[in-house]
C-alpha cells in the first residue's frame, strides 16, 4: 500500500511556471494515463474512504473539470450518485451560486438547488487541494441545500498552502506535496 502510494507519487511530472509564474504545477494526468496506476488511484481512495468509514453516502460530487474524473469512478465503487459542481453558467434550472478565489485565479462556483435532497450524505472528491477556495466554496453550497458533508478527499495535497483551513468538513489526501 505505501510503496503504491510513493511509486504513483513518484510518477507526478511537475511543472515549473505554469499557468503561472512562481507556481509549481502538479500534473495528475501523468499518472492517469497509466493504465495499472488508474487502478491503483480507485482502489486506494475507495479504500481510504472505507477506513475513514465515509462509505455510508448517497451523494458523491464533483468539482468541474478534474474532479469529474475521478467523482463518478468512486461513486460506481460506492453504489452513490454523482452530483457536479460547475462553473457560472453551464447548469440548467434554478442553481445556487458561490464566488471564490484559488492559487491562480477566481471564479464562480454553482450546484442545482434539486440536486440533493436535504440530509443526504455526501462525500466530495476533487483532484488536488491548494489553496482550499473550491472545496471551502463547496462545502459552503452543499450546507445551504442543508446536505450533511461527511468529507473531502482529493488525490493530491499541496500542504504548504495549509488549504484544509479553508474548508469547513475533514479534508483527506492520498499524497502530499
Ligand atoms: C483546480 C483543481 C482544484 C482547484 C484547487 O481547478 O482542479 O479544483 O484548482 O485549487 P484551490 O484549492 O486553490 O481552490 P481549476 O478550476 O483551476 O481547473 P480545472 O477546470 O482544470 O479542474
Ligand atoms: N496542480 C494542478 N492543479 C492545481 C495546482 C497544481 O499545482 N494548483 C491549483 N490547481
Amino acid at each position: 500500500y505505501d510503496s503504491t502510494l510513493s511509486d504513483l507519487k513518484d510518477k507526478i511530472k511537475s511543472y515549473p511556471d505554469f499557468p503561472k509564474e512562481g507556481i509549481i504545477f502538479r500534473d495528475i494526468f501523468s499518472i492517469l494515463r497509466d493504465p495499472a496506476c488508474l487502478k491503483s488511484v480507485i482502489d486506494l481512495m475507495v479504500a481510504k474512504i472505507e477506513k475513514l468509514k465515509w462509505n455510508d453516502v448517497d451523494v458523491i460530487v464533483g468539482l468541474e473539470s478534474r474532479g469529474f474524473i475521478l467523482a463518478p469512478l468512486l461513486a460506481v465503487k460506492l453504489n452513490a450518485g454523482f452530483v457536479p459542481i460547475r462553473k457560472k453558467g453551464r447548469l440548467p434550472g434554478v442553481c445556487k451560486e458561490i464566488a471564490y478565489t484559488l492559487e491562480y485565479r477566481s471564479d464562480v462556483l454553482e450546484i442545482q438547488e434539486d440536486s440533493i435532497n436535504q440530509g443526504q450524505r455526501v462525500l466530495v472528491i476533487d483532484d488536488l487541494i491548494a489553496t482550499g477556495g473550491s472545496l471551502g466554496a463547496t462545502c459552503k453550497l452543499l450546507k445551504g441545500l442543508d446536505a450533511k458533508v461527511v468529507g473531502c478527499l482529493v488525490l493530491l495535497e499541496l500542504d504548504q498552502l495549509e488549504g484544509s483551513k479553508n474548508v469547513d468538513a475533514p479534508v483527506e489526501s492520498l499524497i502530499t506535496f
